[in-house]
């Protein structure tokens, strides 16, 4: 019996924040451990040089950075297969063939890239590159012939283009080499975008309103002593409102079930009046420290060896390198380009 085999990534640009970690790493970590599935998680440097081709410094260094979170946050090398996507020429070979499966005009009405490049304001200056970054992304998911692919909202149209590509794929080929996949989303609103410590919907490097997995215990304390909470909460005593309160919001994605009454309770307090914010941060510190110490500590032990890690990575790129080959020759042979074989 094969496993359904599951892949996803990361665009290595910084290091992870918890944001990732509630959003995604902690559940691929669920899915590991269940053993029903074979694993692909990978570092897409190649998606990331769409819009940073002059500035590869940043992600050269994330891949460091971001494979010790991996690593801290327990993704286990024994169980999954953690690769470089730039690693895998299979993968550029692959998108070529696609791209004349997909029109233009397809690519121009993707949803999430087109919020991307409005946001990014490149104007005239769109590299062509970052258009066609979706096909890049079905190449990297049909290589590996993905069932299920974790991601968050944001990449419902990635998975939608993919699908488009491998049916087309198929019925121009008359073949069955690639296989649909199907998007698997996070189902906890609160968990699935984690707001900054601001309150911004967002938490992100550039904002710099983030906790990273790397951040040390005073980093952590700090942070969480300056998060937003009731702007009108200014005596202990006045009542305090908990929704929009960053605080409460955070209490409410990291406490874990035996903390729901004490966290019900403290919510209580807060919205009569009487409990001040130093406190109700000092809890939240606690509920941090408990999931956040033990990942940190990792993560320093990994980083004492970076020569270990990217041995690591090595492998995965070996290993994951001999799954891409098998699809391309079989892409290959569907289209009858296979000329020597
Ligand atoms: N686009 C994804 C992101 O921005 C990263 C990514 C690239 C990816 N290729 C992928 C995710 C393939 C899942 C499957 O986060």
């Amino acid at each position: 019996m094969t496993k359904p085999i599951i892949l996803t990534g990361d665009r290595p640009t910084g290091k992870l924040h918890i944001g990732h970690y509630v959003g995604s790493l902690r559940n691929r970590v669920l899915l590991q451990d269940q053993g029903k599935y074979e694993m692909f998680v990978f570092l897409a440097d190649q998606q990331a040089l769409t819009d940073h081709a002059k500035d590869p410094q940043t992600i050269v260094e994330s891949i460091g950075n971001v494979a010790l979170d991996y690593l801290a946050a327990g993704l286990d090398p024994e169980k999954v297969t953690i690769f470089i996507q730039s690693q895998i020429p299979e993968l550029a070979e692959l998108s070529m063939y696609y791209m004349n499966l997909v029109s233009l005009a397809r690519l121009e009405r993707n949803p999430t890239v087109k919020t991307e490049i409005a946001q990014k304001g490149f104007g005239e200056s769109l590299p062509t590159g970052f258009l066609v970054y979706p096909i890049s992304q079905a190449a990297d998911i049909t290589a590996f012939k993905a069932n299920f692919v974790p991601v968050g909202h944001d990449q419902k149209p990635m998975i939608e283009q993919t699908r488009e590509i491998v049916r087309s794929f198929n019925h121009a080929y008359q073949t069955d080499v690639l296989v649909e996949p199907e998007g698997i989303y996070p189902e906890n609103e609160a968990a699935g975008r984690l707001p900054g410590l601001d309150g911004n919907a967002k938490m992100s490097k550039s904002l710099n309103n983030g906790i990273y997995l790397a951040d040390d215990m005073d980093i952590l304390q700090k942070k969480v002593m300056s998060m937003y909470t009731d702007p009108n909460h200014i005596r202990v005593e006045d009542p305090g409102k908990v929704e929009g309160n960053m605080v409460f919001h955070y209490l409410d994605v990291f406490g874990r079930p035996e903390d729901a009454a004490d966290i019900a309770a403290m919510k209580d307090h807060y919205q009569r009046g009487g409990l001040g914010d130093v406190k109700t941060k000092r809890y939240l510190l606690e509920i941090l420290e408990r999931e956040l110490g033990p990942i940190r500590e990792r993560r320093v032990e990994f980083a004492k060896d970076m020569g270990q890690v990217y041995q690591m990575l090595q492998e995965g790129c070996d290993k994951a390198r001999q799954t891409a080959a098998q699809t391309l020759s079989e892409v290959k042979s569907a289209m009858g380009i296979n000329y020597f074989k």
